[in-house]
């Protein structure tokens, strides 16, 4: 079950130790990756590949025994969809004890996409490696890690605010919390977050260099799996979270766009 302690202790993981997934593990995330849903109904396919039989590997993971790629039609939304839909079974993965970590720079995407058999009008935003932790990780990892502060995030004020964005939320919020500690392109955190009249409305700040044909826009997948956190976060505690797409028209600064709005009832 994904519970905000999945959602608190997942870390990134680059370093596995080599061994397959067992049986009825992996059995499980086939089948939650089979009715993995998202607030857009957009439809995201998984493809599970052997690491060794397709010859797929990345220059930052070492020991991985598998991947998953995520497949999602050309539309609008179909970035966020697959963001939202990929972290739900990567949190699952999590809370079963198998790590992973999002790929969408750090690989060979055309060997991928041969290998997840991308067809005509889909995209295949992002990848992960599915393996048990190895116990310390590599030197490379530890870097990388570094690099992008990766233990780190932006404090609340910068993320979150009430009415507009000039003002910040004056209060903590456990939902935004969990949206606080998402994983991000680049730990970019390119979420921000508006609550009005009780109602929660996401906007992404752009950075640049992050949109291409291949992905989409990368950072729109950022929305995607912050809208996860958030929503299953909500469901947690026995709410029922609506998202909708409509925007409310708050003045933004330049470069923020409106993404999605969520209801809690
Ligand atoms: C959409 C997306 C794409 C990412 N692409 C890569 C990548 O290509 N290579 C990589 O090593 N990490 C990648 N990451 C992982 C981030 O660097 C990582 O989530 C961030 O530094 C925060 O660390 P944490 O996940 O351990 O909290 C990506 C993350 C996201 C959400």
């Amino acid at each position: 079950m994904i519970t905000a302690d999945t959602m608190l202790t997942r870390k990134s993981v680059r370093t596995f130790d080599g061994r397959p997934l067992e049986e009825a593990t992996a059995q499980k995330l086939k089948t939650f990756a089979a009715g993995a849903e998202n607030p857009f109904d957009i439809p995201v396919t998984f493809v599970f590949l052997d690491a060794k039989e397709k010859g797929l590997s990345s220059p930052v993971l070492t020991g991985e025994p598998l991947y998953v790629a995520g497949k999602v039609p050309k539309v609008p939304y179909g970035d966020v969809a697959c963001g939202f839909s990929m972290e739900a079974l990567l949190l699952y993965a999590w809370s079963l004890g198998v790590g992973s970590v999002w790929i969408g720079g750090t690989m060979k995407r055309e060997l991928f996409a041969a290998a997840a058999e991308l067809g005509e009008g889909e995209r295949m935003p992002c990848v992960s490696p599915l393996g048990y932790p190895a116990a310390k990780r590599s030197l490379r990892e530890a870097i990388m890690r570094r690099g992008v502060d990766a233990d780190s995030r932006l404090p609340r004020e910068k993320l979150f605010f009430q009415e507009n964005f000039d003002t910040p939320l004056s209060a903590a919020d456990d939902l935004l919390e969990l949206v606080r500690w998402a994983p991000s392109a680049v730990n970019k955190q390119p979420w921000r977050v508006i609550l009005r009249n009780g109602t929660y409305h996401f906007y992404l700040k752009h950075d640049r260099g992050y949109v291409s044909d291949a992905v989409g826009d990368m950072q729109k997948i950022d929305l995607g799996i912050a809208l996860c956190h958030f929503v299953l976060g909500a469901r947690e505690k026995g709410l029922s979270p609506a998202v909708d797409v409509s925007d409310p028209a708050i003045a933004a600064p330049d470069g923020v766009e409106y993404i999605a709005s969520v209801t809690l009832a």
